[in-house]
């Protein structure tokens, strides 16, 4: 695919669907994975107490709810509407909003730091957003955002596909969106916060460990609570679906720990500076 083939509409149009869809199971299946990156996405960020820190792409809205944890102003954004009341729900406190991360509802100059935990990786234009995310930082504020490692290292993420090119197709009718593992490329992500125009720019990884009780859990996760792959299993027959199933369930079992399974599943954290005025 080249970024000519790609209608960032169609893209947009099937990831909103799709989290309107997911939004009652993510915070179950991955909320406790993706917060383990709070803490560092946090001081990468450099949120402190009274800091005005907005939250992109907050989904059930738990690092909204770690950065007001350390006395922060926060507010959630969100394109999906079930993910917004999903975020109240949990944190009624808190201010959530519906918004686009492409076209940021806020003036310039209006927050402190700006995050973004495993979002960049399903939007049509991450670039855009990353533009947004700039403009409405003050100078001298910092942004941060995570995604998962390569599929290599993400071992929950090679298990499926690998699984899919074994057992089904990858050859389903879905929009071309940008590829989903851009930004586990360090080089990648440092050129391209300078092309936006960020600074100071650092980017490391986090060794997230996902801690599922079950042999299912990660087929069940994959399933329910995301989009692209849950869209690619939904589109096998299902002779072909059970046999990745039985795949998947294969390889989490290699990772059996006491009481469950442990599979490693490393982040890549980048932070940065609006530097200009
Ligand atoms: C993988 S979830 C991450 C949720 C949360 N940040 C976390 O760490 O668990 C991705 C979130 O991005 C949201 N999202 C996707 N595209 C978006 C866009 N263009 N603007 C705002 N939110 C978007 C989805 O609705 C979903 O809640």
């Amino acid at each position: 695919m080249t970024s000519s083939d790609m209608d960032p509409r169609a893209f947009h149009a099937f990831e909103h669907a799709g989290w309107e869809r997911a939004a009652e199971f993510y915070g179950d299946a991955f909320g406790g994975l993706t917060v383990q990156t709070a803490a560092a996405l946090l001081d990468a960020a450099g949120v402190s107490a009274g800091a005005r820190v907005l939250d992109v792409a907050t989904g059930p809205g738990s690092i909204a709810g770690a950065a007001a944890a350390r006395g922060a102003t926060v507010v959630g954004l969100d394109f999906s509407a079930a993910m917004i009341a999903e975020a109240r729900r949990r944190l009624p406190a808190l201010t959530f909003r519906e918004g686009d991360a492409g076209a940021l509802p806020f003036d310039a100059d209006s927050f402190d730091a700006v995050v973004m935990n495993f979002g960049l990786l399903h939007l049509a234009r991450p670039d855009a957003a990353l533009a947004e995310a700039r403009r409405v930082l003050r100078a001298g504020g910092r942004y941060a955002f995570t995604v998962w490692a390569s599929a290599e290292q993400a071992v929950a993420f090679g298990m499926v596909l690998r699984a899919v090119e074994e057992f089904g197709t990858k050859d389903v009718p879905l929009p071309d969106g940008p590829p989903f593992f851009r930004f586990s490329d360090a080089a990648e992500t440092r050129r391209t916060l300078e092309d936006v125009g960020f600074t100071a720019i650092q980017v490391q990884e986090l060794p997230l460990i996902w801690l599922l009780p079950s042999v299912d859990a990660v087929f069940e996760a994959m399933s329910r609570g995301g989009v692209r792959t849950a869209a690619v299993l939904r589109a096998q027959t299902p002779d072909a679906l059970a046999a990745i199933r039985a795949a998947v369930r294969r390889g989490v079992e290699a990772y059996a720990c006491d009481g469950g399974f442990a599979l490693p599943m490393p982040a890549m954290l980048a932070s940065a500076t609006n530097s200009q005025p």
